[in-house]
């Protein structure tokens, strides 16, 4: 499915803490960005207005569907299919692995049948080797293997849009890349797009087509990450590829 995702003006604060002013973004099928920018500049704000988690000031975002012929229709992201990793994990602590990985697919009207959803669930755990982790508890667990139960339990309904919120934070090198390489080859696999808000710079722009750098309320950076060359304010530049700030201006 062909679809855009516009972003126009998308505001939002709490109280006085103006924390979006104006965010202009553009999703488009089966693409990769990388949401970047420092600590408390709104970026987990921006996808839970986007998942319809928290309600938005003002701005727009509309969803719609491009036809084969090039019309579009508008439709909901419910829609489209999406699902959300939040950045805390947000796992249930009385359910097993398997259970919290499983759990979109046994609840609600398009329930499937016990053994297709065994066998979907193994085949992810496997992937992100955590086999011998299934019958265990997320307390039980370490903080890379429930970011990684978390992850899995993103993807397990094939979405076509996944908004996921630091998915590599926590994770040892191998593992990171192990969870980059799956976001690459379910993009190909489901034909998805994903907003990835992370900080491993510049790892992540391996596999990011594109990179949105969320800073003062608003996108001040959009493009591809080879472009961040061009970018003349040297700290600014900086920054964007090496995810440091050495100077003063930022
Ligand atoms: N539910 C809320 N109520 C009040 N303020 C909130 C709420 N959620 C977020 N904020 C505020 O919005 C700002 C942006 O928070 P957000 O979590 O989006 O930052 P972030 O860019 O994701 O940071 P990090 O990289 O540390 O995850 C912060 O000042 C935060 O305190
Ligand atoms: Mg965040």
């Amino acid at each position: 499915m062909n679809f855009q995702i516009n972003i126009q003006g998308l505001s939002k604060r709490f109280g006085d803490n103006v924390v979006l002013d104006g965010v202009d973004l553009q999703i488009t099928s089966e693409t990769i960005t990388a949401v970047i920018g420092k600590s408390g500049t709104g970026k987990s704000v921006m996808l839970k207005l986007i998942a319809g988690i928290l309600e938005k000031n003002s701005g727009t975002i509309e969803c719609l569907k491009i036809s084969e012929s090039g019309e579009s229709i508008p439709i909901s992201i419910e829609e489209i299919g999406f699902s959300y990793m939040f950045q805390n994990n947000a796992l249930f602590d009385s359910m097993t692995a398997f259970e919290n990985v499983a759990l979109p697919l046994v609840e609600g009207n398009n329930a499937l049948p016990k053994l297709k959803v065994k066998e979907k669930v193994d085949h992810l755990l496997e992937q992100l080797d955590l086999v011998s982790s299934s019958d265990r508890y997320p307390g039980e667990l370490s903080g890379g293997m429930n970011k990684r139960i978390a992850f899995a339990r993103a993807l397990i309904t094939e979405p076509k849009v996944v908004l996921f919120d630091e998915p590599t934070t926590g994770l040892d090198p191998e593992r990171k890349f192990t969870v980059f390489d799956m976001i690459k080859k379910y993009r190909k696999q489901f034909g998805f797009s994903a907003l990835l808000v992370s900080h491993d710079i510049p790892d992540v722009y391996e596999i990011a087509d594109s990179v949105a750098w969320l800073d003062k309320g608003k996108i001040q950076f959009f493009g591809k990450p080879e472009n961040i060359d061009l970018i003349s304010e040297v700290s600014i530049k900086e920054y964007l590829k090496t995810g440091r700030i050495s100077s003063n201006h930022l």
